[in-house]
């Protein structure tokens, strides 16, 4: 199948969704996703963060589609034609999508443990409107401790489903999900029930907003101020693959190794995340490049290239080492 997205063509497999092959060609083409996971079967569908413009269906049916579409969940067809970033008409629902999502998300970013690594607060980032035009009261919910690693902050959840997938197919035990519908929907407490499980920590992990919060690692830093290493260990539960984020030789949290898109490579097992948080329990790999457009990137330099300097005298220009 041979797609066209923002002028660059791809050739992928049939079955392929619009998103998947705009991330073939990567870049700044690729439509925001909040709610698909590529290692969770049956997400997407649920944000509209990723809709884009179909100007051309397929060869054979040169004619747009009628409304803008999913990506995450809409296959490609051959000769398709598609708009993203190009569009302005997907630029502007982009925009009403980040406010649809803010309209009960509170703005609690300075307390928020997610805060640098949330997908929504780079979303308003580069969406957002400055003030709220809703005169509506928040939702408003008390925080609830899964067990005593995991808390849930129901006020920031924007109900993408991600965690109720991972707990039914990574522990294998259906045990929550959402309640209500409308405008009343939650999660429900009955995801307390998941933590029997030894992969229930994996819901922080693919929570794209701080919801979700790793209880051993609240208020203890900025996610800004650590480094995140790759370090393995030998794992009786899972490949032992992490990123530890750490604070000289002092590690503060245990999570998977997220790409840039903020996905987990493998997910980990709750030991290695919660109860291994000493030094001499990781071997050290060496920094993660955290390619994803936030804070956490920022001051992270991989190699440090000194600028030319004009020699005083001769007036000549020289590298420094
Ligand atoms: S708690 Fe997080 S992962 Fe679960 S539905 Fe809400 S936003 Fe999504
Ligand atoms: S990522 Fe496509 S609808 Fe959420």
């Amino acid at each position: 199948m041979r797609v066209t997205i923002d002028d660059i063509t791809v050739d992928v497999e049939e079955g392929t969704t619009i998103l998947t092959a705009a991330r073939k060609i990567g870049g700044k083409i690729v439509p925001p996703a909040m709610c698909w996971y590529s290692k969770l079967k049956g997400s997407g569908g649920k944000c509209r963060t990723c809709l884009v413009k179909v100007a051309q269906s397929s060869a054979k049916d040169p004619r747009p589609m009628p409304k803008l579409v999913a990506s995450c969940s809409t296959p490609v067809q051959d000769g398709m034609v598609v708009q993203n970033i190009t569009s302005p008409e997907v630029l502007e629902a982009r925009k009403a999508i980040v406010e649809f999502l803010l309209i009960n998300h509170p703005l609690d970013c300075p307390v928020c443990d997610q805060a640098g690594e949330c997908d929504l607060q780079d979303l308003s980032f580069l969406h957002g409107m400055v003030e709220t035009r809703s005169e509506e009261p928040r939702r408003e919910f008390p925080a609830i401790d899964i067990g005593d690693k995991i808390k849930l902050n129901m006020n920031r959840c924007i109900l993408c489903y991600r965690c109720v997938f991972t707990a039914d197919q990574i522990t294998g035990k259906r045990v929550h999900g959402v309640l209500y519908r409308g405008d009343a929907p939650e999660i429900s407490t009955y995801i307390q029930n998941v933590i029997d499980n030894d992969f229930s920590g994996n819901v922080i992990d693919v929570c794209p907003v701080g919801a979700l919060t790793d209880r051993t690692f609240r208020f203890k830093s900025r996610v800004w101020f650590l480094n995140a290493m790759d370090a393995h260990r030998d794992c009786t539960h899972c490949g032992g693959k992490v990123t530890a984020w750490m604070y000289g030789n002092e590690i503060y949290r245990i999570t998977g190794r997220k790409d840039k898109y903020g996905e987990v490579e493998e997910f980990i097992c709750n030991e290695c995340r919660f109860e291994k948080k000493n030094f001499s329990d990781w071997i050290i790999e060496g920094p993660r490049k955290i390619s994803r457009e936030s804070v956490i990137s920022a001051n992270h330099y991989e190699k440090l290239i000194k600028p030319s300097i004009i020699h005083p005298i001769e007036g000549t220009t020289e590298k420094q080492e």
